[in-house]
């Protein structure tokens, strides 16, 4: 058959993630760092509503938007987190995890050409699914010297009459930044002054250590811009489960309804059960799970620091975003030797966009002791290598 796979899908690479999963899974012995979900399983009350709904034979599809129990319990739930108010009819789509919200959002908004700021390093999903939808991704590149923090003043000189809109992604995932409420003001003024869509990824929005996330969409004047996109793969450790949210202004979610009725007609109604369950009877879990983070990310950030691969100090996600300079390696070079020889695995920066090449992004979504044993291992190999 001659050549039918679309440039734009042949010209963009599998992500760097999984290669190094599949190098790391042929291997004995070797500690991951390389997991970007919980090591945790679905809390078991949350799990067992799940099974509950399928033993009551709710085995069909439920309406486009996601059943109206898991609306209503969502919009209570931002409501109480963040004080915005969504319209549980018009507002909110239930998605097939955040991965689809974002691919909605995008298709919804963007035609050929149209422009779409994106701060890198970042979630790897981000600049695909511009590039698929036909868009063009204009890409900024956060500084250490910034906290990671994409700045007001980087996003306007990259502003064009095709630009449409931003995409942010705080907590970040790969550098654990946080953005700053300042920040996150300037970025609002950009927006406004420039009429543009924000869309804001806030996945990681349960996971801050000693600071308070701010929802994009509370700021003044920004729920009316904003594609807020949430889940529960991350906070209550439901990734195989399946299932995110859509809130935005009905006009944006009427468009990505449309495109979620005709690709995906219904979130499973197995794992909508369980998002319900998740919201009304977790947040004890979702604390629990965040406090051993929080011990692992002292434990790695400092074992790092110490050992001179020199870390930004995360402030949400569970990541760490060590740089690699002290082993005159690249990112690559360090993760692939790293792997070789002390059979540790982590993701070279350059996977989520990072473009200097001396980051490598280290998961603490681990267990502690195994975060011990890999911090060993590392001193061991720069002590060789520095
Ligand atoms: C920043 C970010 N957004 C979205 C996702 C995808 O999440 P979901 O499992 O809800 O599709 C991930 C997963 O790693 C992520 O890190």
């Amino acid at each position: 058959m001659r050549n039918v796979i679309s440039s734009k899908v042949a010209n963009i690479p599998p992500s760097g993630i999984r290669r190094f999963f599949d190098i790391a899974a042929t291997m004995k012995g070797v500690i991951s760092l390389g997991i970007g979900e919980p090591d945790f399983v679905t809390p078991p009350q949350v799990v067992r509503a799940g099974m509950d709904s399928l033993n009551r034979g709710e085995t069909h599809y439920t309406s486009n938007a996601g059943t109206i129990e898991l609306r209503r319990a969502l919009t209570d739930y931002l409501r109480r987190l963040y004080g915005v108010e969504y319209d549980l009819e018009t507002e909110l789509l239930i998605t097939v995890g955040v991965s689809e919200a974002l691919y909605l959002a995008l298709t919804a908004i963007i035609d050929p050409g149209d422009e779409v700021i994106v701060p890198q390093p970042c979630f790897v999903a981000y600049t695909p699914g511009v590039i698929f939808n036909g868009g063009v991704p204009v890409t900024i590149n956060t500084r250490v010297e910034d906290g990671f923090q994409v700045t007001g003043a980087q996003i306007k000189a990259k502003i064009t009459p095709r630009t449409k809109a931003i995409l942010i992604g705080y907590p970040n995932n790969p550098t654990g930044a946080v953005l700053q409420r300042e920040t996150m003001l300037e970025i609002a003024d950009v927006a406004e002054r420039h009429d543009l869509v924000v869309i804001s990824d806030e996945i990681y929005d349960r996971l801050v250590y000693g600071i308070h996330h701010t929802c994009f969409a509370s700021l003044p004047g920004m729920q009316s811009r904003t594609i807020l996109l949430g889940g529960f793969s991350k906070s209550h450790a439901m990734t195989g489960w399946r299932i995110g949210y859509v809130a935005a202004p009905e006009e944006l979610v009427t468009a990505m309804g449309k495109v979620h009725q005709y690709t995906i007609m219904s979130t499973p109604t197995t794992a909508q059960a369980a998002a319900l369950a998740a919201l009304t009877s977790a947040e004890d879990d979702v604390e629990r799970m965040r406090l051993e983070y929080d011990r692992r990310r002292r434990l790695i950030v400092s074992g790092l620091n110490e050992i001179g691969l020199k870390c930004f100090e995360p402030q949400g996600a569970f990541y760490a975003f060590p740089s690699v300079e002290i082993s005159g390696m690249n990112d690559h070079e360090f993760a692939n030797a790293l792997l070789e020889e002390e059979h540790v695995a982590c993701v070279p920066g350059q996977a989520f966009g990072e473009a200097s090449g001396r980051y490598v992004r280290m998961s603490y979504a681990t267990a502690y002791e195994k975060i011990e044993l890999a911090l060993e291992r590392m001193r061991r190999f720069v002590r060789r290598h520095g």
